[in-house]
């Protein structure tokens, strides 16, 4: 009998971050609870299956056991909860606390005195001490003495688990509302992680460590996405600069641009910490330039379809048009905030004749989708990758050659140049 063995965890949320966390928890001894809900999806973890493609829960749900429930009566009597809901923002991209909130009053209306609960959702600097931590007052606990609260940003990238990391491995920051949640949280996860876990000063750093990783991201991309666009206009091809720029041993970090930013975190994580920006009278110009430039992506994406079709003396208008890729990011299927959407949408306003194509999303309300890659090929006289899923990087340039595509707008540089305009075709990538 492993030492968590008599530990029960529970986890609110069962996503993309909390199934993947619940079954690392049960494969390392503890009695595991899941909560969602989504009943549809505690259906299919009942029956040993994920409700989402993760290729190490592949492997690890058919050797665990959750307990994945929709009764919040369930949760009672666990000594740890992590909640693990979606934090988007609204239309006007403020953001939107409902989940947490929810998820909060569910811990705090079934939970025994004295346990731990970690927010791992990404939120603003002072989330937890100023939303959270009243509804557990609220409810008659007391923080540092009947309730532990802490904050562990999740830290996974859906689709990373190809280079190794996997929330089992991946280092963690964990803050704290006192010494004793962060020895409690620190302990936790040293139990059922093998990567560095980084106890910080306060709870503060450990969500705004969350936020500063994303921002960072957001705001490379964006600075490569412009120098993209501008190196475009004289005919420097930004791919071969970055490989050069990437033998600089020091000081440089290659980011690639592309046809849009997407997924749940970095789009949207940067507009949290806008509006806290607001509230403490601090304007984000740099994260608002970030978002601005990366939201535009998609637009110069239709700009290059507009202007190679030009040149063949075509509009978008009325020309077969082949979207490859629906999903964010290369060989996952997820669609949150994906640059696809915003981009089918421009090109069905252009009236185009549209089709879609992505293997991980065979259908799509309002978008007709190709029932495979040879459908889209031979239906298209130009294409846009969006997504660069394995599939699309090795469709052989005789098969574009072939299906007679004039033009190529490859949104995610993914594709070889030089062989596809040897074949006599347009081709355009984002800065190549
Ligand atoms: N997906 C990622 O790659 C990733 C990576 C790092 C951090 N995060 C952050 O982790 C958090 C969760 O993201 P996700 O991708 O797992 O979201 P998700 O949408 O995949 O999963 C969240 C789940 O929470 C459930 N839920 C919502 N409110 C609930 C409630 N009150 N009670 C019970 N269940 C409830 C939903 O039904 C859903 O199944 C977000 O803050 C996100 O920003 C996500």
């Amino acid at each position: 009998m492993t030492k968590t063995q008599d530990k029960k965890v529970c986890i609110i949320g069962m996503g993309y971050v909390g199934l993947p966390l619940a079954a690392v928890c049960a494969k390392n001894g503890y009695y595991v609870t899941g909560l969602d809900n989504d009943a549809e999806k505690i259906k299919i973890i009942q029956s040993g299956k994920s409700p989402f493609y993760e290729k190490s829960l592949e492997e690890l749900l058919p050797q665990v056991k959750i307990h994945a429930t929709t009764d919040p009566k369930d949760i009672k009597d666990h000594d740890i909860y992590l909640i693990c809901v979606p934090t988007p923002v609204d239309g006007k991209h403020n953001p939107d606390l409902k989940y947490v909130i929810e998820a909060s009053q569910t811990v705090a209306d079934n939970m025994k005195e004295g346990a731990l609960v970690v927010l791992e959702s990404t939120v603003n600097p002072g989330v937890s001490e100023e939303v959270v931590a009243p509804i557990f007052e609220k409810a008659g606990f007391v923080v540092g003495k009947t309730v532990f609260i802490s904050h562990c940003p999740e830290r996974i990238n859906p689709g990373d688990e190809y280079k190794g990391w996997t929330v089992a491995n991946l280092p963690r920051v964990v803050g704290s509302l006192d010494e004793e949640g962060l020895r409690r949280s620190v302990e936790f996860y040293k139990s059922v992680v093998t990567g560095e876990i980084v106890p910080m000063e306060n709870i503060r750093e450990a969500e705004a460590v969350k936020i500063l990783e994303n921002a960072f991201r957001d705001i490379n991309i964006a600075f490569v996405n412009e120098m993209a666009m501008s190196y475009a206009r004289i005919g420097i091809d930004i791919t071969n600069v970055i490989k050069g720029a990437a033998s600089k041993p020091y000081a440089f970090m290659p980011h690639r641009p592309g046809c849009g930013v997407g997924g749940h975190c970095i789009p949207v994580d940067p507009y949290y910490m806008i509006e806290k920006g607001k509230e403490n009278n601090f304007e984000h110009k740099f994260l608002s330039a970030a978002r601005l430039i990366n939201d535009g992506m998609a637009d110069y994406t239709v700009e290059l379809l507009q202007d190679k079709l030009n040149e063949i003396e075509k509009a978008v208008k009325g020309t077969r048009v082949g979207v490859l890729g629906i999903s964010y990011k290369a060989d996952v299927g997820d669609l949150r905030e994906s640059p696809s959407i915003r981009i089918i949408e421009k090109i069905k306003k252009m009236d185009a004749d549209l089709m879609a194509f992505d293997p991980y999303i065979p259908t799509m309300p309002n978008i007709a989708t190709a029932k495979d890659l040879d459908e889209i090929l031979s239906k298209s006289e130009a294409l846009v990758i969006v997504t660069d899923h394995n599939a699309f990087k090795n469709i052989p340039v005789e098969d574009f050659v072939k299906n007679g595509i004039k033009v190529i707008i490859d949104g995610r540089n993914c594709l070889d140049k030089k062989a596809i305009r040897a074949a006599g075709i347009i081709y355009a990538g984002i800065g190549r």
